[in-house]
């Protein structure tokens, strides 16, 4: 069967977060912010936003107290003073937790007063002494009755500490929010919706992810991901604040997220060497490269994909087996050469069909268990004959019963005879 291969084709940075008006602001406009997201702090554009999370803060395991890597230090303790260089206006907050960290220390932080203390203290330090206006929950997720509970004895308590120190120190009070499920209801869940109503300034709904490779429920089924509207399931961005609004939360206080990233699925298939060990990783960061584009293949900047695809090989509607444009076989014989040069372990892989094609051909090709084997045979030999490490099928018109079908065949025996390639090109050599 066809590898599922998912690309992070947008693999930048930023969630979205537009809302009506909390506390007298009449709009928000907000963005979180990864110092893993290569964008530098310098380069966002504050003037698009009323509010900017710096993500994220973690919590220590043994201590519960917020801490900041040292890692990050020097950017976080900067961050308010820079984005403010273009907006003097924005507010920041400081976001802990994150769909990286652990949610057990969460639960386990907010389980008992002392450690919410250490938590609560913490931050507010911390927030302070960084400049920051605010600070935000990110904790993914609780799990278990009692842990929803806990969550809202943290979230009074916390409000109860930011009015505290606001008074103690003459400050204006810090800001709290925090990121929630899409949903009040958290597969059978309820948040603690009379806490969060009263202790944070307003909830970052989390409409996204619906569907996605990391997705507890549905990793391997596509859907749209952060729909907002949808009209054959209750997964949706209306769906979601209005079970808010309906639990009581006021819909002044929801702030709707967007993810600023797609994801793509395509039906492709690597050549695996077994001498080289399947490296673990799980992102395909890819980009489709044409032949006969303006951007040479030399130009291509590697360093920013896992994977190249090498487009476009046709199809012979004799023989069934790959053809090219001969002015194309010259640029594809050498493009993983090429492009390996700026970026050595880079994978590169011959893709097959494209927008000019005759699909037709495709078809046919599948149509018959003679015909697959030539187009099979032929793509991994020439795959191998040119260096690339893998196919790729762009059929985009398969549109019968028929078609799905027999394609699902292609993918099977596409898969069985790369399989059985790369052991005998192994074993070779091996002796
Ligand atoms: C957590 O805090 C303890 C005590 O200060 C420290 O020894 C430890 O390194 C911290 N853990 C992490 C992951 O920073
Ligand atoms: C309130 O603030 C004062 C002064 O900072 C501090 O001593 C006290 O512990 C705080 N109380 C709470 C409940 O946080
Ligand atoms: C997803 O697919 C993999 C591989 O076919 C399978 O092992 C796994 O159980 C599937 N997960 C779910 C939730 O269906
Ligand atoms: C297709 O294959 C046939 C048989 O091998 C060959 O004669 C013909 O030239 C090929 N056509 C193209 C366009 O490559
Ligand atoms: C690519 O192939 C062409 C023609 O075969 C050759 O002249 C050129 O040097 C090759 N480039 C690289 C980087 O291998
Ligand atoms: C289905 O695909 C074929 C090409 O394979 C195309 O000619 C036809 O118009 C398509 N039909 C529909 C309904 O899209």
């Amino acid at each position: 069967m066809a590898s599922k291969t998912l690309a992070y084709v947008f693999s930048t940075l930023l969630f979205l977060l537009q809302f009506h008006c909390y506390a007298g602001q009449s709009v928000v406009k907000a963005v979180y912010w990864f110092p893993g997201s290569g964008f530098p702090v310098s380069s966002i554009d504050s003037t698009l936003f009323t509010h900017i999370f710096c993500a994220f803060a973690d919590l220590n395991a043994s201590t519960y107290q917020v801490t900041i890597s040292s890692s990050n230090s020097a950017q976080f303790s900067s961050f308010t003073q820079t984005v403010q260089q273009k907006n003097p206006s924005v507010k920041t907050l400081l976001s802990v937790g994150g769909g990286g960290s652990n949610p057990s220390t969460f639960a386990s932080m907010a389980s008992q007063a002392s450690s919410r203390k250490s938590f609560i203290d913490s931050s507010i330090k911390l927030a302070r002494s960084n400049n920051f206006y605010g600070l935000d929950l990110d904790w993914e997720y609780p799990s278990t009755a009692t842990e929803f509970t806990n969550l809202g004895t943290l979230l009074n308590e916390w409000r109860t500490a930011v009015a505290n120190e606001s008074k103690s120190s003459g400050k204006t009070a810090l800001l709290l929010s925090a990121a929630f499920f899409y949903s009040a209801n958290y597969y059978s869940l309820n948040y603690p919706i009379q806490a969060i109503s009263n202790s944070l300034d307003w909830v970052n709904v989390m409409a996204y992810d619906f569907y996605s490779p990391n997705s507890y429920s549905t990793p391997n089924l596509t859907g749209p991901p952060a729909a907002l509207y949808n009209p054959t399931s209750q997964v949706s961005g209306d769906a979601g604040t209005t079970a808010w609004i309906q639990a009581g939360v006021p819909a002044k206080k929801l702030v709707l997220g967007f993810p600023f990233y797609g994801f793509t699925r395509m039906g492709s298939l690597e050549i695996r060497d077994y001498k080289e060990p399947l490296r673990a990783q799980t992102w395909i960061k890819a980009g489709y490269w044409l032949s006969g584009s303006e951007i040479h293949s030399s130009a291509i900047n590697s360093a920013l994909f896992t994977h190249l695809l090498c487009a476009f090989a046709d199809l012979n509607s004799s023989s069934y087996e790959l053809s090219f444009v001969s002015s194309d076989e010259k640029d594809f014989s050498n493009f993983t050469d090429i492009v390996k040069q700026k970026n050595p372990t880079i994978t590169t892989l011959l893709a097959i069909g494209g927008g000019n094609s005759d699909y037709s051909v495709f078809s046919a090709m599948v149509s018959k268990a003679s015909y697959r084997k030539s187009f099979i045979d032929s793509s991994v030999r020439i795959a191998r004959a040119y260096g690339f490490q893998g196919l790729d099928l762009r059929w985009v018109s398969a549109n019968t019963s028929s078609d799905m079908t027999s394609m699902g065949l292609l993918f099977q025996e596409w898969r069985a005879t790369l399989n059985s390639e790369a052991k005998k090109s192994s074993r070779k050599s091996c002796s």
